[in-house]
């Protein structure tokens, strides 16, 4: 087991009703509150007047109409130039991960003289960022208990994993009942997000019996409770567990002692997302069973039998690469059958900029160092194998 340092400073506050801990949570960390959000969702199921009204006795400003996929310009630099402007205390985050990602470049950005691309784009590190509150509606990313923020820069085709350990959220209200409203594409969308994490986890050199355990677990949870919400989308107990296990995906905690993975269906996603703004999780949904052909092989086949029979029940008897070729297959059609579109065509991606993407692919985000090491060459293949 590899050497390990962990702390994950987030308070969660979890179940129906927990709204009413807001103003007891944002009282000790200041009066001047900057609450940010998406294009609307948030007005549709009520949440912002329950907000607006917890809020009476701050005072509040507000940063609506951050787009998926949050955009350095406009959303950060306003969020940026809105907390210098205003003095705010603290920032309080309402929507899906692209939302709270926005509010951690903000946190940082705003406690900066310079450009804030300076921080997220690792060539200056920051010293402080401002607190972060967050309300989730929509189970996916992690970012409600991580200490990432994913931001694009769309003239650069840049989408950057933005990670400090300033950006953890103090605290995390998450109540199931608001992510009732996800539409069935986002849940899709948000379990093949949180199903890779907890893949790039999975999928190292060095791992332990208790991590297999808990990262199968979470494949378990994450399949059966994303078809809960989807045949009834105000199934409570499944909106509750696929929140959680969205929760538990994306800091860490599952692969404490494992060795690096180098997130490599992320580091290629990115690209994807970068350069055609499409969905992650459908990005990721996409490109994953790709990239397990891709790498299975001699030392990696018996991660993929262990999946294989763990996960998906396949028969422990059969040869081991029919084992692991029926894991794939099973990933593939899991996919399919929540309703993710399986091929870069179907998302309006084409082979015109593949090899340009699998060139920027390389250079920025380090594969070579992955579990499986990855050139551009096979990057290149796994995109085309992916059209
Ligand atoms: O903008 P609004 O109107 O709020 O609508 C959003 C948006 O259109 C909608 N939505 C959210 N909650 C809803 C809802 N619609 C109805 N009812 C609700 N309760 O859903 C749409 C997508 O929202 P978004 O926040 O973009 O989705 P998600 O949470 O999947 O976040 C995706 C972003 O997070 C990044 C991704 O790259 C992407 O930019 N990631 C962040 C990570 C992190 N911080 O650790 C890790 C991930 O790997 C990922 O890269
Ligand atoms: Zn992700």
């Amino acid at each position: 087991m590899q050497n390990f340092d962990y702390c994950t400073p987030t308070r969660l506050i979890f179940g129906k009703g927990i709204i009413s801990h807001l103003p007891e949570v944002m009282k000790p960390l200041g009066k001047r509150i900057l609450v940010t959000y998406g294009g609307g969702s948030i007005k549709k199921i009520g949440l912002y007047d329950k907000v607006m009204e917890l809020l009476k006795d701050f005072e509040v400003f507000e940063l609506p109409g951050i787009q998926p996929n949050p955009k350095y310009d406009p959303s950060v630099l306003n969020g940026v130039r809105m907390c210098k402007e205003h003095n705010i205390d603290v920032l309080l985050a309402v929507g899906g991960g692209s939302v709270l990602d926005c509010t951690k470049a903000i946190a940082a950005g705003a406690k900066y003289d310079g450009d804030p691309w300076d921080l997220i784009s690792y060539k200056v590190k920051a010293k402080a960022a401002l607190p972060i509150v967050d309300i989730l509606t929509l189970a996916a990313t992690g970012s409600e208990y991580d200490a990432g923020g994913v931001i694009s820069r769309t003239e650069t085709n840049d989408k950057i994993g933005y990670i400090d350990p300033l950006l953890y959220p103090v605290c995390s209200l998450l109540d199931p009942v608001y992510t009732f409203s996800v539409p069935k594409r986002q849940i899709a969308a948000g379990c093949a997000d949180a199903m890779n994490h907890v893949m790039e986890q999975y999928f190292v050199e060095d791992t332990t019996l208790l991590n297999d355990g808990f990262c199968e677990a979470e494949f378990k949870s994450l399949m059966i409770n994303t078809r809960k919400c989807l045949e009834n989308p105000e199934d409570y107990t499944a909106r509750a567990e696929m929140m959680l296990c969205c929760t538990y995906g994306c800091n860490g905690i599952l692969a404490l002692g494992n060795s690096e993975s180098g997130w490599p269906c992320h580091g290629i996603e990115h690209a994807l997302s970068a350069y055609y703004d499409i969905t992650h999780g459908e990005g990721l949904a996409i490109i994953t069973p790709r990239w397990m052909k891709h790498i299975l092989n001699d030392r990696t086949l018996p991660r993929f039998v262990k999946y294989g029979i763990n996960v998906f029940g396949i028969d422990s008897s059969l040869d081991k690469y029919e084992i692991a070729n029926k894991a794939i297959e099973e990933t593939y059609k899991f996919f399919e059958s929540i309703g993710i579109p399986m091929h870069l065509r179907d998302v309006g991606i084409d082979e015109s900029r593949i090899s340009e993407m699998a060139h920027h692919i390389a250079v920025n985000e380090g594969l070579d160092h992955a579990y499986a090491p990855l050139s551009e060459k096979d990057i290149e293949k796994i995109l085309m194998d992916s059209l």
